[in-house]
């Protein structure tokens, strides 16, 4: 089947006690067993499993043709499971120097008090990768395509081979893509990480995340992990996600359409110096993006050519882009990554320039947002 197909039915087969065509919300902790040990599908307790958590988990691992999927209550706590399932304290990560703040606040302030060391390097320079690779000898390749904010295309393919050639395993936020754009396990991936929260759900209205593997193994052990510390994602969640998830295609097509429409007026605007989306020929990743890419997304970001107070200003100016902090939703949202989604990066090398702004493009009017921004930034 193909995508659009699957985004509405893997998964979500009708009910078999009523015919219900929408998977029910099961909003029950526990579940009936006939008799000791006798339950009915494995269904004992909801952390460990929920029917309508399973259907938004089959659906995903059909999304992004994995082995399977797990859903947990937000992208953060998909990426803890991921760490403390296939890493030991003493490892080393290879992280990007370009990342979402907070995956780096988790390998920075959390994950190393564990005993997990990391190290950074710019994903789009292979040579550099494979060098870092060859001196650590990471247990994993953490990376993020488009990043978070700086929207570097990286190389996954390539990168899996870097990653195979050292004995490390490769995981792929695919959060900013969704697996409309781009199927990293296609590409040599072993595993990815979402943020549901983002284009997944789709409607800015319900924090998710999901881990998704190629190898059936590799989700034995995640699943226990889930179960043993219990982020998991409550049903009514799962199923805004998947009711999101089922007009993903359409979704992205617009995104992406409108985005386009807004990195092109921005790279003309004279209040710009630099604008950052990959599907701009001038891009330096636009032909890997080209490539491994069916579309080139919705995110967009830009330098002010004022410096950061101005950016700061253009930030607040705005009247039908909203300020504030995720991305991903069917409204326009603007935001100062420096003082607000990547603060937590301040000093490090993941540090982002103080006259960044990010755009999340919704699917208002195209014509409307360009007017709001003409106007910000005028
Ligand atoms: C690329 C990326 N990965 C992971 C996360 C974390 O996800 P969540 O906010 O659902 O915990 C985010 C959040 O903004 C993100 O942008």
């Amino acid at each position: 089947m193909k995508f659009e197909t699957q985004a509405i039915h893997a998964g979500q087969d009708p009910d078999p006690l009523t015919g219900a065509v929408v998977p029910p919300i099961y909003q029950t902790s526990t579940y009936k067993q006939d008799g000791v040990g006798g339950t009915r599908g494995g269904y004992e307790y909801s952390r460990t499993a929920n029917p309508t958590r399973a259907a938004l988990e089959e659906c995903l691992a059909a999304l992004e043709n994995g082995a399977k999927a797990l859903a947990f209550a937000s992208g953060m706590a998909a990426e803890d499971c991921l760490l403390r399932t296939l890493c030991r304290p003493g490892d080393n990560v290879l992280i990007p120097a370009d990342a979402y703040g907070g995956t780096f606040r988790l390998f920075d302030k959390v994950l190393t008090r564990w005993g997990l060391s990391y190290g950074t390097v710019r994903q789009n320079d292979l040579e550099a990768v494979a060098r870092a690779a060859a001196q650590r000898k990471p247990r994993l390749i953490w990376a993020e395509s488009p990043t978070n904010p700086l929207l570097s295309v990286i190389d996954i393919r390539a990168l899996a081979e870097i990653a195979r050639d050292n004995g490390a395993l490769l995981v792929t936020d695919n959060t900013f893509a969704s697996p409309y754009l781009q199927r990293p396990l296609e590409l040599g991936a072993d595993l990815v990480v979402h943020s549901t929260t983002k284009y997944l759900g789709g409607h800015s209205d319900v924090v998710g995340g999901a881990v998704v593997v190629k190898d059936a193994a590799h989700a034995a052990d995640l699943a226990f992990n889930q179960n043993a510390t219990g982020g998991v994602a409550g049903p009514f969640d799962a199923w805004l996600t998947l009711r999101g998830v089922k007009t993903l295609a359409v979704r992205m097509d617009r995104h992406c359409a409108n985005a386009m429409r807004v990195a092109q007026m921005l790279a003309a605007h004279p209040a710009v110096s630099e604008v950052f989306y990959p599907g701009l020929p001038g891009h330096p990743d636009h032909k890997v993006a080209a490539e491994q890419m069916r579309g080139f997304g919705g995110m967009v970001s830009f330098r002010v050519a004022g410096g950061e107070e101005k950016a700061v200003k253009v930030c607040g100016a705005t009247r039908l882009f909203t300020l504030g902090e995720s991305l991903g939703g069917v409204e326009s949202l603007i935001e100062h990554p420096a003082r607000m989604t990547h603060a937590s990066t301040s000093g490090s090398p993941l540090e982002v320039p103080g006259d960044l702004v990010r755009l999340s493009v919704g699917l208002e009017d195209a014509g409307d947002l360009l007017e709001d921004l003409r106007q910000a930034l005028g």
